[in-house]
């Protein structure tokens, strides 16, 4: 199986991601920052290195910071549920993924108001967009910092600027962009960053992070164990315990870790240019084919992630996948928990089939892949 579906969860994963889940199941087995022994305060110190590390990654220096969570959705729903009171407004783009969407309307239902800005890609335009959207009440700004459907990128330097002016709080859902664009936090001025841990930072599935100096400040969605003030009744103020209750993932964080490890030796700049040549490379052999419709036929460095869409005329999406399926490639298609996008986009019916690449892609995958849309065509 050749595997473009990346932005659903990177696969391949790095041989240190393997050998650190390995470990932790055969020789980190304890429950950290439970118990005094030996193993337990070994296995906290491992957990430790996770998070000094991926504070690093995302220049924060205080690596309480870095909240552990098992994907990005939760990640979201911490900073959203514990931040926004009924009086709020927000305003989120129209490139959400349903991990923003839902929420806010959840919200909504008890009194949160929020509004959708129309975005146009990184440029003034879409700045204004938002900026005419605030109200006196307005509290954030939730932003992806890229689509996960097509890979448009948002002016998201500029938009924390615009929160900064406008005393809002800021937050970025980088699912798709964590490990492939270099992101420091404090310095873009971003409050909350949330994302994956198994997309472009290589962990397992299970594993996200709530990145964020306010964390004491929110009001909780879960309460339990920490490991410590144990004998109150009310969930800690402290960071990261506040919001970390119950036993953490520990394989999860300790393969993480090594995910981690290996975008930083590649570096994310690297990363992105490595699989920017592949999508291009694809793009530029998909407009060659009569049938194909692309929804983002200018594909650019600085304007998108290495993440496109298209359909084959007289094809479902899902029909399209199923071919290339049997052909041995992996893609998604359908509507990848994004309704506002395709609605954007003007393909809320039929989906898109979407090419996410990553970091173990090839040229010679990519010329593959671009075979097989081919003999799809034909066969349409
Ligand atoms: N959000 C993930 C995707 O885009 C699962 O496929």
């Amino acid at each position: 199986m050749i595997y473009f579906d990346n932005g659903a969860t990177s696969f391949p994963k790095p041989r240190g991601v393997v050998e650190a889940v390995h470990q932790a199941l055969t020789r980190y087995g304890a429950n950290p920052g439970r118990s005094g022994h030996d193993l337990s305060i070994q296995t906290s110190a491992k957990v430790y290195e996770v998070r000094e590390a991926a504070a690093k990654l995302f220049g924060v220096e205080d690596p309480s910071e870095v909240v552990f969570t098992s994907n990005c959705t939760h990640a979201i729903n911490i900073a959203l549920k514990g931040l926004l009171q009924p009086g709020d407004h927000v305003i989120i783009s129209d490139l959400e993924h349903n991990a923003v969407l839902r929420p806010i309307h959840a919200l909504s239902q008890k009194g949160v108001e929020y509004d959708i800005a129309n975005t146009y890609g990184r440029c003034r335009k879409t700045l204004d967009s938002f900026y005419r959207l605030i109200r006196p009440n307005t509290r954030l700004i939730a932003c992806a910092h890229a689509s996960n459907v097509f890979g448009i990128r948002q002016p998201i330097e500029e938009l924390a600027m615009l929160c900064r002016d406008k005393n809002l709080l800021f937050l970025v859902d980088a699912a798709q962009s964590a490990g492939v664009l270099d992101i420091d936090a404090p310095c873009m001025g971003i409050d909350f960053l949330c994302t994956a841990g198994h997309k472009g930072l290589y962990g397992p599935s299970g594993t996200g992070l709530l990145i964020t100096a306010l964390g004491s400040s929110l009001s909780t969605l879960m309460e339990g164990g920490t490991g410590s003030f144990s004998a109150n009744y009310e969930q800690p103020l402290d960071m990261p315990d506040r919001l970390e209750s119950g036993t953490l993932n520990t394989i999860g964080i300790l393969g993480l870790g090594a995910g981690i490890r290996f975008v930083r030796e590649r570096g994310p700049a690297q990363i992105y240019r490595h699989e920017m040549r592949i999508a291009k490379e694809i793009l530029h052999h998909l407009k060659r084919m009569p049938q194909i419709v692309l929804y983002t036929p200018d594909f650019d460095e600085g304007s998108h992630l290495p993440v496109l869409s298209f359909n084959i005329r007289g094809m479902s999406s899902e029909q399209v996948i199923e071919a290339l399926s049997r052909q041995g490639f992996a893609l998604r298609g359908g509507l990848h928990c994004a309704p506002l996008a395709h609605k954007k986009m003007g393909t809320l019916e039929q989906g898109t089939v979407r090419i996410s690449v990553g970091a173990f892609n090839t040229r010679e995958q990519a010329l593959m892949l671009c075979e097989a849309i081919k003999k799809t065509c034909c066969s349409s």
